[in-house]
């Protein structure tokens, strides 16, 4: 997965795995003997997994909301905000809260909260494939792997947002490029180097991102290889 010299510790997380975990983290649920009349997905990390569940937990109806605190790959915003608060009677329901991951758990509070004071569900419970244990300031009552060293998730559903995101990185934070041109390979070298993962595994998305950070004009494509554009 990761190795002890890179800078940030990622692991790639494969489709096949999402659909695995989730239907195990189901499977856990279910052995519970608690049952969800409603699923809430939180924007937008818990979409995917939620659906999943949905499926897995032959659960019909799912709602979302959208509380946010990570702005960018392996960085942490301030603080976690609801975005698009609305209002629901969930009185009379079970209600599972579900997000792909528990890390600081902040975002995952900040719903909790919301939602038990104003959708009032009858039960509100919270599963999540991942829990970083140390730096959690909540437990989620399901989970599937406790993750006890803290690591980048790279799900596949913002693989191209984090590898633009990693790439930009390298060029804003690595003294050894600071202001100059960098060959693409040199550049597939860092990257490994930072993240332990290496661009083929990534395949198309490591074009894509040169081809959209070109476009936005934070970097910018030189006779020889790539700059840091604005
Ligand atoms: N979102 C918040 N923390 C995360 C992590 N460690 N990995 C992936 N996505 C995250």
């Amino acid at each position: 997965m990761t190795n002890l010299m890179v800078k940030v510790r990622v692991k790639l997380v494969s489709w096949d795995e999402i659909v695995d975990w989730t239907r195990r983290l189901a499977n856990i649920i279910e052995e519970s003997g608690w049952r969800p009349d409603v699923i809430i997905a939180v924007a937008r990390g818990g979409y995917v997994p939620a659906r999943l569940l949905c499926d897995f937990l032959d659960v019909t109806d799912l709602i979302s909301i959208q509380s946010q605190h990570w702005v960018e790959a392996a960085r942490m915003a301030e603080k976690a905000i609801l975005r698009y608060p609305y209002k629901v009677d969930l009185t009379e329901l079970n209600a599972l809260l579900v997000d792909d991951i528990v890390d600081t758990g902040e975002s995952l509070i900040l719903a909790r909260d919301y939602i038990v004071k104003e959708w009032r569900p009858k039960e509100l419970r919270i599963a999540a494939m991942q829990w970083i244990s140390p730096v959690a300031k909540i437990k989620p009552d399901y989970y599937l792997i406790e993750v006890k060293e803290w690591v980048w998730f790279q799900y596949p559903w913002t693989r191209l947002e984090d590898i633009s995101q990693f790439i930009t990185r390298i060029f804003r934070e690595d003294e050894r490029v600071k202001g100059r041109e960098v060959e693409e390979e040199e550049l597939k070298q860092l990257f490994i180097e930072w993240y332990g993962i290496h661009p083929h595994e990534v395949r198309e998305y490591w074009d894509l991102a040169l081809k959209k950070l070109t476009a936005k004009q934070i970097l910018v494509k030189t006779s020889k290889g790539y700059k840091l554009g604005k």
